[in-house]
């Protein structure tokens, strides 16, 4: 390939690459991270950081069928501030495709995520985030094959931070598809699903991942975590209070039977029925270390069945929304 420098080599004999998408490297740019391309194993400089990637950089590359170029793990938070930064031009841009902006809004809220979960308190991840929520709500509204394409690019390996995303991309959707269409609304609600378990930095990994049963000081722990996360939130003062709601209150449920205060029906916010059901259906459908995935159709038929447990309209309508070929306004 011509326009690489096969020259200067890298193994990076402690580092690792990460795969960036070509869509999400904006024409003319400036960019602040080198970019590698790679053979077999090997990582091979493409370009050095501060220079710009250009038109014909991208057509030469196609050229090659190469659709992802690589940096180096070091250079992660440089490319993500870089994809923040171009992240609503990119949703607007009509020459890119919508699995290409899927990917790059979901690897970029799945970084995201794992630098709030490693600090949740600090003011600055929380402003990222609800510019994550804002750029992902934006792309959720240009329609119907926008949430598909989310859903094909999602991962269903349970980590805390793709959980994160998945609830938060799953509420979206069954939000706007039960008709709330405001945006400043879609994006408190989104607020509150992507930093719904904020809380859960705060329980020991082992108890998280514990295959055997919990004791009753495990599950006090367990069910503590609502309510640190709205602790911690709190902390920064960054948030509104409705996305407080989905916090608090995704693990509450309909007959009183949830936690941490075993609200009823009516007691309990819209937002946080919504993120209720899209973060049991997730978590049911995610490979988990003490369990294999469901499949989603077995997933929906296990929460419907539980009966009286998640608000039935709301239900009703994430069925219609997942089901195939289903998606459209409400009537
Ligand atoms: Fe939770
Ligand atoms: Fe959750």
């Amino acid at each position: 390939m011509a326009d690489v420098h096969n020259i200067t080599k890298t193994e990076m004999k402690k580092g690792y690459f990460i795969p960036v998408h070509l869509d999400s490297l904006r024409i003319d740019s400036i960019l602040y991270f080198d970019l590698y391309t790679r053979k077999g194993i090997e990582y091979i400089l493409y370009r050095a950081s501060n220079l710009p990637f250009t038109e014909a950089n991208r057509t030469s590359l196609l050229q090659y069928n190469v659709k992802e170029l690589y940096i180096s793990g070091e250079n992660r938070h440089r490319y993500q501030e870089y994809l923040e930064s171009n992240m609503k031009e990119i949703i607007a841009d009509p020459t890119i495709e919508q699995t290409a902006k899927a990917n790059i809004v979901y690897d970029s809220a799945k970084l995201l995520v794992q630098d709030v979960l490693d600090n949740p308190t600090l003011p600055e991840n929380i402003r990222r985030s609800q510019d994550m929520v804002d750029s992902t709500v934006s792309f959720i509204l240009t329609g119907q094959t926008a949430f598909h394409s989310m859903l094909r690019v999602m991962s269903f390996d349970y980590y805390t931070y793709t959980h994160s995303v998945n609830v938060c991309t799953f509420s979206l959707a069954l939000a706007q598809f039960t008709g709330i269409e405001n945006k400043e609304e879609l994006c408190r609600l989104g607020t509150g699903a992507l930093l719904h378990d904020v809380g859960k930095t705060e329980i020991p990994e082992a108890i998280l991942k514990k295959r055997s049963s919990l004791t009753d000081r495990e599950w006090d722990l367990i069910r503590k975590h609502p309510k640190s996360g709205v602790d911690i939130l709190k902390k920064t003062n960054m948030i509104a209070e409705e996305s407080y709601y989905p916090v608090l209150q995704h693990h509450e449920r309909e007959d009183g039977s949830g936690y941490p205060l075993g609200l009823k029906s009516d007691e309990i916010h819209v937002h946080s029925k919504i993120v209720a059901i899209a973060d049991v259906y997730d978590a049911m459908t995610t490979k988990r270390v003490y369990r294999t995935a469901m499949a989603p159709y077995l997933a929906l038929k296990e929460v419907f069945d539980q009966g009286g447990v998640f608000d039935r309209q709301l239900l009703k309508r994430f069925t219609q929304m997942m089901g195939p070929g289903n998606w459209s306004k409400p009537t």
